[in-house]
């Protein structure tokens, strides 16, 4: 089975990216084709610094190598430099319906407080562009975050579109998302989902100072009463804090309760901080290690490009026949 999955880099990657995301997709590569890429592209459909770009894309690199994808098993690239994703995505906006783009969670959200002169069209066509990236590799499995699987709704339709009006071509790509932690929320607010764009408050970067996470997990908001026992309605903040500890400590929500039963908010936190930093430690070495190896680094990404354009351009002759530009 073919697999894709990726992340923006539009920040530090997070705690969410990783126990919602990517630490599905490390076992996925004993058994399938995997692609992992870092998605630049989307990330300019927002305002952004081009220096912080380029060293955010870079930090993602690392940050995937550190946490576990194996370019022995899987290919991994940036999107931009495979261009084809940019050709796929216009011919798909040919045939995707406004409506469906007008109904996005995440175009409302990420176009709610601005002006529309501010909105560029890039932002709305975002979800186009994402089913060019998953149609591109005639993907079959996408593991993401609950917040993506309405652009992979997108993607499954316009799937089925291409195929009907142009004639059997692509397989309607299924999603995988995690039975727990599907959406882990900011820290500062726990009825947003946690997001690299918040601001520093609200999310934990996976490779950020050590001091920083306890600090970050101390001052994270709680809910009233001193219980620890999950409840998302009453209790969403401990609820979420609940979570990314049973992740972590790959123990059941249930015993975390019992063993916290009587016992404070603070005492809580601060294993919660221990049990964070633990999970993340090795990963903290073998980045510093990478860092060491920055040629080889760039040589997995362009090895991680070229195999990917073959794939792409192979789609590419077969969408382009089928549509009549060849
Ligand atoms: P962000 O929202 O922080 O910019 P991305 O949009 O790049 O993150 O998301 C990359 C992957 O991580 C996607 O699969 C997405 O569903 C997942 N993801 C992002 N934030 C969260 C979260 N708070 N909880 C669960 N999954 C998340
Ligand atoms: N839009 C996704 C996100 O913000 C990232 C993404 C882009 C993606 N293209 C993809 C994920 C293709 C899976 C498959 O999280």
């Amino acid at each position: 089975m073919r697999v894709l999955s990726g992340v923006q880099p539009s920040g530090a990657l997070h705690i969410g990216n990783y126990l919602a995301a990517i630490k599905q997709w490390i076992p996925l590569q004993e058994k399938h084709e995997c692609l992992f890429f870092i998605v630049d592209l989307h990330a300019v459909t927002v305002p952004y610094k081009p220096q912080d770009l380029r060293q955010n894309v870079w930090n993602a690199a690392l940050d995937y190598l550190a946490l576990g994808l194996d370019p022995a098993k899987s290919t991994i690239f940036i999107q931009s430099h495979v261009h084809q994703h940019a050709e796929l995505a216009w011919l798909l906006e040919t045939i995707t319906p406004l409506g469906e783009l007008e109904r996005m969670t995440q175009f409302k959200e990420k176009s709610k407080h601005r002006q529309k002169a501010n909105v560029g069209l890039g932002l709305f066509a975002y979800p186009a562009l994402m089913a060019a990236d998953i149609l591109l590799y005639k993907t079959e499995l996408m593991p993401v975050g609950e917040d993506q699987l309405q652009h992979v709704e997108l993607a499954r339709t316009l799937a089925r579109k291409f195929n009907h009006l142009f004639g059997r071509t692509f397989p309607e790509p299924k999603s995988q998302v995690a039975k727990i932690g599907a959406r882990i929320m900011s820290l500062a607010d726990p009825t947003k989902k946690m997001s690299k764009s918040l601001g520093p408050a609200h999310f934990l970067a996976i490779f950020e100072p050590e001091e920083d996470i306890r600090q970050k997990i101390k001052s994270a908001v709680t809910d009233s009463g001193k219980e620890i026992v999950y409840d998302v309605k009453k209790k969403p903040a401990i609820s979420n804090l609940l979570t990314i500890y049973s992740l972590c400590a790959d123990k059941p929500i249930s015993e975390i309760e019992k063993q916290y039963q009587g016992k404070g908010y603070a005492g809580f936190k601060s294993d919660l901080a221990e049990v964070v930093i633990e999970t993340f430690r090795p990963f903290r070495r073998k980045r510093e290690e990478l860092l060491q190896n920055i040629t080889e680094v760039r040589n997995i990404l362009s090895r991680g490009a070229e195999t990917a354009r073959s794939i792409a351009e192979k789609t590419m002759k077969e969408v382009k026949e089928k549509m009549g530009l060849l």
